[in-house]
């Protein structure tokens, strides 16, 4: 594997050749593992979703990219549009790190709409002659021609007193005529937060304080914050850092999750809720952001990916996609997460439409790649013997390779198997995932199977678990098993 020096990680785009760059294209196009349906990198690496907004007529979403390798370099925006969330335009590289308050990452931010323009706020990375960390909370505006104007000196210079210099990822939103923005923090005793700032004219910000969310020592560091409502409820939605594995929870390296309060008031910045939910129960999902759709939808999307971690990808320059959107709302005290109806615009043939009793071992018969919908309807029985049901995908003609779904009625969790699936990578952090559901006499499974990736939403949405995975040639096969008999549905679409 390449390492990367210092000095090649914060080389400019503008030092590369365009010539390099289309070679670098041309490579990295030739892996087995490009997505056919998901946002991803020409060339280098994807994170984190910045910038997802509304605007005249469009979907607007960038993400933060390295262009020149699969590692975490010079941060830049990638931009993309859409008018139905399902296929994306390229438009290009939008902001790049040539500024003295962003010489070293143009970093995370959001998107917001302000006297009919696409503003964005972002975190400038800077990093002095001793490599010491500034940050820069920096508000910029599209132009016609699709340019940024960026406004200097930043809205925000520096970190606040109390805190260090781990202060980014402004997420902005517009309320009766003034301006909010919710930014990950870390305080000077290394315990991770979110400050809140209001602003009328989004160039003077003023400090309002931190948000309370009940949380004082819950990680290093919270990234990515979101504050947004649902059906009058508040939900406040990061990527904190620092928190250990418990029972069945926070496997990952870092986790993503929310916590949901019935108000909150401007004056006191508290949520009350009943503790912290990790969103997603998959290996692979960090740095959330949400927007909202014309019609009041809620949608988010997310990094499929973590920080610090190896991909199977490296290798080849690229790396990273990111999920595909989702459409949130809230039952139960929980965040539930569809996949956005636009979506059915991706299905191709129905291929396998089968229905009945099961017992035993059935092999669903299919050609193909592994590009589909998969939806698979259980219904288990209520007393008896109620033994684990398992479904295989990516399985090779010996089942020796796999991605195994077990449904187990006795524990009412679901868990996932990653141990043998393709390429294997990330193991010393498990590899399976457990999700526990609220009940198992009748299960419904919604599955999107890319070329190297997984999403499988639980009971229309009550859970996810969202994945990277890397099987090789002829791993495309599809099974399920049931120990007992089960009364079974199983529909797939081939997807564009
Ligand atoms: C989250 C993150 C953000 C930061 C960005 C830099 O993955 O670390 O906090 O703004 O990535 O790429």
């Amino acid at each position: 594997m390449k390492e990367w020096t210092r000095e090649e990680r914060y080389k400019k785009l503008s030092d590369y050749s365009d010539d390099y760059m289309e070679e670098l294209a041309k490579r990295v196009a030739q892996s087995p593992f490009r997505q056919n349906y998901h946002i991803q990198p020409n060339t280098g690496l994807l994170n984190d979703p910045n910038g997802f907004t509304y605007f005249d007529g469009k979907w607007h979403l960038f993400y933060q990219w390295f262009p020149m390798g699969a590692v975490h370099g010079l941060k830049h925006w990638y931009h993309l549009t859409s008018t139905d969330l399902v296929h994306w335009n390229e438009e290009g590289v939008a902001l790049l790190p040539d500024t003295a308050y962003d010489s070293h990452g143009v970093y995370s931010g959001s998107g917001f709409v302000k006297d009919g323009q696409l503003h964005i706020m972002y975190t400038g990375n800077v990093r002095t002659e001793k490599w010491e960390r500034v940050p820069n909370q920096i508000v910029a505006r599209m132009e016609a021609d699709g340019s940024f104007t960026k406004f200097l000196p930043p809205a925000i210079a520096g970190n606040p007193e109390g805190y260090t210099d781990h202060f980014r990822d402004p997420k902005v939103w517009e309320q009766q005529g003034i301006y909010y923005t919710v930014i990950g923090a870390q305080r000077t005793d290394e315990t991770g937060t979110i400050l809140m700032y209001r602003s009328a004219d989004t160039v003077e910000w003023e400090l309002m304080g931190e948000v309370d969310a009940g949380l004082p020592d819950f990680g290093f560091m919270w990234e990515c914050p979101d504050l947004f409502e649902i059906d009058g409820k508040t939900v406040l939605l990061f990527s904190p850092q620092g928190i250990e594995p418990e029972g069945g929870r926070y496997h990952n390296i870092f986790q993503t999750g929310y916590v949901i309060a019935d108000d909150f008031r401007m004056d006191e910045l508290k949520l009350a809720h009943d503790g912290f939910q990790e969103l997603d129960a998959g290996f692979d999902f960090y740095a959330t952001q949400t927007a909202e759709s014309p019609d009041g939808r809620r949608i988010l999307t997310a990094w499929m990916g973590l920080p610090e971690i190896a991909y199977p990808t490296d290798s080849e320059d690229w790396a990273h996609c990111l999920t595909l959107p989702r459409e949130l709302s809230i039952k139960d005290g929980k965040l539930i997460q569809k996949p956005v109806r636009e979506l059915v615009a991706l299905r191709k043939a129905k291929t396998v439409s089968d229905a009945g009793l099961l017992s035993g071992e059935k092999t669903i018969d299919r050609d193909g790649v592994n590009c589909y919908e998969l939806q698979l309807e259980l219904t288990l029985p209520a007393s008896a013997d109620r033994s684990p049901v398992i479904l295989d995908l990516c399985e090779d003609a010996a089942n020796d390779k796999r991605f195994r779904i077990i449904l187990d009625p006795a524990s009412k969790k679901i868990t996932i198997d990653r141990s043998r699936c393709g390429i294997p990578f990330a193991e010393e952090f498990g590899t399976t995932r457990t999700l526990a559901v609220g009940q198992m006499d009748h299960v419904k499974l919604q599955i999107f199977v890319d070329t190297s990736s997984i999403e499988i939403f639980v009971n229309d949405g009550e859970g996810t678990f969202t994945s990277r995975v890397f099987p090789q040639a002829g791993e495309t096969g599809l099974s399920l098993a049931a120990g007992s008999t089960i009364d079974y549905s199983l529909e797939l679409w081939e997807l564009a």
